[in-house]
């Protein structure tokens, strides 16, 4: 799996991901609107070996999102089976935001999800006041479906069918 757009090279997690990938979710920045709680060195090598695992057990997973220029990791974009369904998601390095990045990474992953592996339904949670991340599921079709409990704060739900 790969997939390439003007400015990003999409394709899996590999194990020398691990460190590049600990440097992202360390931030408390990043995890504001997800749990607050930064990631250690460990459990971000644990959603790495998830992810792998996760390709050779479901077919698809989190996959990894690449600059261009010098393939530095600087995201995730991709899917994740949990207890609602098949999740999308997301998450990038702060000096990435606000350039259309992340949207450029969901519309080729999700349509890659949706349109060559056949995913569906689609869910996505999202905290209220993430107004980046919720235009991106709307841009890309997502449907607002109920209010949920998640990690104890009340997040959106949204669903893909
Ligand atoms: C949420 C996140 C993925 C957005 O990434 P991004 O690359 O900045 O998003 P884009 O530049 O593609 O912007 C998407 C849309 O949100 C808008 N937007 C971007 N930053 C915004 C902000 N801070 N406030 C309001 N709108 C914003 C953009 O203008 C764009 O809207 P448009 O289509 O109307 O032009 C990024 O901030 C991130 O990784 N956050 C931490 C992890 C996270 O919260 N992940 C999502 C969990 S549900």
């Amino acid at each position: 799996m790969e997939l390439i757009t003007d400015r990003l090279v999409i394709n899996k997690f590999t194990e020398s991901d691990k460190e590049p990938w600990w440097q992202i979710e360390k931030n408390f920045e990043v995890r504001k609107y997800i749990n607050q709680k930064p990631l250690s060195r460990v459990e971000a090598a644990n959603y790495v070996s998830a992810a792998i695992e996760s390709y050779v057990i479901n077919g698809y997973g989190r996959y990894a999102v690449r600059d261009i220029a010098n393939l530095k990791l600087i995201g995730m974009c991709g899917f994740l089976l949990d207890e609602m369904g098949i999740d999308f998601g997301y998450r990038y390095c702060p000096n990435s935001w606000g350039k259309g990045i992340a949207y450029e990474a969901a519309k080729e992953v999700f349509q890659f999800g949706t349109k060559t592996l056949g995913l569906s339904p689609i869910v996505a949670g999202v905290h209220p006041k993430n107004v980046a991340s919720e235009k991106i599921l709307k841009k890309l079709g997502f449907q607002f479906k109920s209010k949920v409990n998640f990690m104890d704060q009340k997040f959106l739900k949204y669903e893909f069918h």
